[in-house]
């Protein structure tokens, strides 16, 4: 480990003093200053920053403030410009819907920005698609946060490329960020149809002490999308993180709510150039959403599935509780495993109960990586690729230091 963390602060130096994109990030210390609770709740935020309050009756009534996110999501231009929105607490029913291209942070007001069970504000929609009684429409359009440049290229659509999108649609937002935001889709408190919390594609998004919860399909990281998360909390039960594009999960709590098909279910194209597209889970903690649940569960849960065989998902020094079963990943079933040689369902170096060498061979689908199979996925600047040139290192937008 000492390694990747080297390598990463080395980064993070780099960053700062080289990346012309990290010149206009908030600084850490400005950050927390504007989402502490203060007398005027903009004291200490960046200039025009929008405030959103959802206790406010008339809100309007006042400059800059907005009665929902999406109001002030809307107020902003659609150019290349870095905006802020403060969120005050409270309960927000809504979809957010970010087309913009100009980094735009969005900040939860908070007593404490290290605490995710401290966070104030809670995003909720509540859509699923088909369910027994909702018909079915693209899952796209049941998601409480999407950022994406348009609805099409949003969708998720079917078939091993999914919905087309029109080549000449354009990349959405290139650094988009969410801090102590908590993001849930509770259209039924089980699995029975997609049900997206995050829906992100052609775009570039971090997000920090966030939490998202729903059963099915809960984050969707989708097209040519890159998506950080660090410190989050992440609640599901069937395919709770799928897509098409590259997500990388640090120092984060997934937490199974049942066992359903498996925690990842990644569709790889290999219709584009030679990429990275997959899901990579470092440093995170993989377990029982609670203790009640927790025996029923012993064995049951598979790390993922492939929704085709260019799935590319790994597990990395992360800790699995017993709900993990013996094999780790599993077929998407028996007469169409969707298991080739391009499939690469792996760990390395996952440990704790849920960890059983024995089952992962006789399993046949699980790839236990040595360390040099894992080196070119150990760090997000070697899996974040930039949009059409598909080189490495895009990863001026991540903030290492939440
Ligand atoms: C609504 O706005 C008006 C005009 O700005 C103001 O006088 C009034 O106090 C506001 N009411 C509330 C409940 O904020
Ligand atoms: C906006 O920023 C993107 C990414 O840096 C850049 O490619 C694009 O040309 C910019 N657009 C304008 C209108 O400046
Ligand atoms: C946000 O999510 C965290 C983690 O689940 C939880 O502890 C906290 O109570 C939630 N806050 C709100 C306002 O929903
Ligand atoms: C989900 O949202 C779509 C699009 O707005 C709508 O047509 C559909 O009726 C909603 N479904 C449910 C179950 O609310
Ligand atoms: C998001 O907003 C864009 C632009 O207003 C719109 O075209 C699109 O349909 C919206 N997408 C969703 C999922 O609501
Ligand atoms: C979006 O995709 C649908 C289905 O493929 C297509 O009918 C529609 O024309 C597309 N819309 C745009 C604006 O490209
Ligand atoms: C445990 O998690 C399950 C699944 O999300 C939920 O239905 C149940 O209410 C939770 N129990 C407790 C005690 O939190
Ligand atoms: C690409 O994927 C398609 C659909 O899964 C498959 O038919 C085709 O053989 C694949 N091509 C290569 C080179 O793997
Ligand atoms: C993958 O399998 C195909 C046939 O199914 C074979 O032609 C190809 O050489 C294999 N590639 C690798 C890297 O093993
Ligand atoms: C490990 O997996 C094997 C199946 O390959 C199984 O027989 C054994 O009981 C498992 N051990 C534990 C502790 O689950
Ligand atoms: C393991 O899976 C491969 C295909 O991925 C297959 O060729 C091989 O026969 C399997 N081995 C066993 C022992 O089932």
């Amino acid at each position: 480990m000492p390694s990747i963390s080297t390598s990463l602060s080395w980064l993070s130096v780099f960053g700062l003093l080289f990346s012309p994109q990290s010149c206009l990030a908030l600084s850490k210390k400005d950050r927390l200053a504007c989402q502490r609770a203060t007398h005027d709740p903009l004291k200490g935020c960046p200039k025009h920053t929008l405030l959103v309050d959802a206790e406010s009756a008339n809100a309007t009534a006042k400059k800059n403030v907005f009665s929902s996110i999406q109001s002030a999501v809307l107020s902003l231009p659609h150019d290349n410009s870095t905006q802020y929105i403060l969120i005050l607490p409270g309960q927000y029913t809504e979809q957010v819907n970010v087309t913009r291209p100009g980094p735009l942070y969005l900040l939860g007001q908070t007593s404490d920005a290290a605490s995710l069970a401290k966070n104030t504000v809670e995003v909720v929609w509540h859509n699923a698609t088909g369910t027994a009684t909702t018909g079915s429409y693209d899952n796209a359009w049941t998601s409480t946060l999407t950022i994406a440049p348009t609805f099409n290229s949003s969708t998720t659509g079917a078939g091993p490329t999914g919905n087309h999108v029109p080549d000449d649609t354009p990349f959405g937002n290139f650094d988009f960020r969410a801090y102590n935001l908590n993001f849930t889709n509770d259209y039924l408190p089980y699995s029975a149809g997609p049900s997206l919390a995050l829906s992100t594609s052609y775009a570039n998004t971090g997000f920090y002490h966030c939490s998202f919860k729903s059963y099915q399909d809960t984050i969707y990281v989708g097209k040519l999308a890159n998506s950080y998360m660090s410190k989050c909390e992440i609640a599901g039960q069937t395919d709770f993180l799928y897509g098409f594009g590259t997500l990388w999960i640090e120092d984060s709590d997934l937490l199974m709510r049942s066992c359903g098909g498996g925690i990842t279910a990644w569709k790889g194209t290999n219709t584009t150039y030679e990429n990275k597209f997959g899901v990579y889970i470092h440093q995170s903690n993989v377990v029982a959403a609670n203790s009640s649940i927790a025996p029923a569960m012993v064995g049951k849960c598979a790390l993922g599935r492939p929704w085709n065989a260019q799935h590319r998902s790994i597990f990395a020094n992360t800790y699995l509780d017993a709900s993990i079963k013996p094999s780790g990943y599993i077929a998407w079933g028996t007469t169409d495993p969707r298991v080739n040689n391009y499939t690469l369902m792996a760990e390395y170096k996952t440990y704790g109960p849920g960890w059983n060498q024995t089952g992962r061979i006789d399993g046949n689908v699980t790839h236990i990586l040595t360390e040099k199979q894992w080196q070119p996925y150990s760090s997000p600047s070697k899996v974040f690729q930039f949009f059409k040139s598909g080189k490495t290192g895009n990863s001026a937008w991540v903030d290492w230091n939440a």
